[in-house]
């Protein structure tokens, strides 16, 4: 699967009902999502997070987030709120059109889009928070590496990452179904049954190849590596087991130039 159908796919989600794509609950099919409830949503997550990163000691300056799959801007607007300024990167233009319409932030949101298969708009240590959650899993693996590996690179030293991904599926029926069922299979149901407006895939990564992948892209710029501090688990839905990644960019690290990794 390339990066255009990921393109393609999600323009079809966003143009169809953004909110739901992004938050995915049959009680909210057709419309059925308040703007408010929606962004309310973010703003609990978020705050749950940063809360993390402080009890965990890795608390970032509040100056530039990244919000990675910004989506319709549910988080993006939280972070807005404790952060001087948010950078909200998506691949799907109607997405970023509702993003626009909910945005709250008094223009400190800059929402981008890009097709692109990396993050070539956002200098070298330009951010002190990458924040991304439900988007990595949707990627074609060899993109979702190639992104955290930009995360490496645009991150400061004391920078903080949030990194939200299901790490494996449960041995439940859809779960297994995912983990089993040839892809071809899970499209058509997705479509057919379930009548999505486009398929959703769904890729699971372990703590390890994240790490790996954030190291590689640290070296490969010459910057210290992220390391992760905690993976906790949380809400997910009862097939996968989602965890969220907390990592810090130490200060005091010599920079990864290849010769000492
Ligand atoms: C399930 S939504 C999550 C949105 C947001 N992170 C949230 O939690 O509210 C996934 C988002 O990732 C975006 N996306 C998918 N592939 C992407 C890519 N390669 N680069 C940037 N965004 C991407 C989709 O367009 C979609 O808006």
């Amino acid at each position: 699967m390339s990066l255009e159908e990921v393109r393609r796919d999600w323009t079809r989600l966003g143009a169809d009902e953004p909110l739901w794509a992004v938050c995915v609950d049959p009680d909210k099919r057709g419309g059925r999502w308040d703007a408010e409830e929606f962004l309310a949503t973010g703003e609990d997550e978020v705050a749950t997070a940063l809360g993390r990163l402080e009890e965990l000691g890795i608390a970032p300056a509040p100056g530039r987030a990244l919000d990675f799959g910004c989506g319709a801007g549910r988080l993006s607007n939280a972070l807005a709120r404790r952060f001087s300024s948010v950078v909200g990167v998506d691949i799907s233009e109607p997405m970023l059109e509702r993003a626009h319409a909910l945005d709250r932030s008094g223009g400190r949101i800059e929402f981008v889009l890009n097709t692109g298969p990396d993050l070539r708009m956002l200098p070298d240590a330009s951010v002190d928070l990458v924040y991304t959650d439900l988007v990595l899993q949707h990627l074609p693996p060899e993109a979702a590496a190639a992104y955290l590996r930009e995360f490496a690179r645009v991150a400061r030293p004391g920078a903080a990452l949030v990194l939200g991904v299901p790490e494996r599926e449960r041995p439940t029926f859809k779960g297994l179904v995912f983990r089993y069922a040839p892809w071809p299979l899970i499209r058509f149901a997705q479509r057919v049954v379930l009548r999505y407006p486009a398929p959703m895939r769904m890729h699971t990564w372990t703590a390890g190849r994240i790490t790996a992948e954030l190291e590689a892209g640290a070296r490969a710029a010459g910057r210290p590596a992220p390391r992760i501090t905690a993976s906790d688990e949380y809400w997910g839905g009862d097939h996968w087991r989602h965890l969220k990644h907390f990592a810090a960019v130490p200060t005091d690290a010599v920079p990864s130039n290849g010769e000492d990794a």
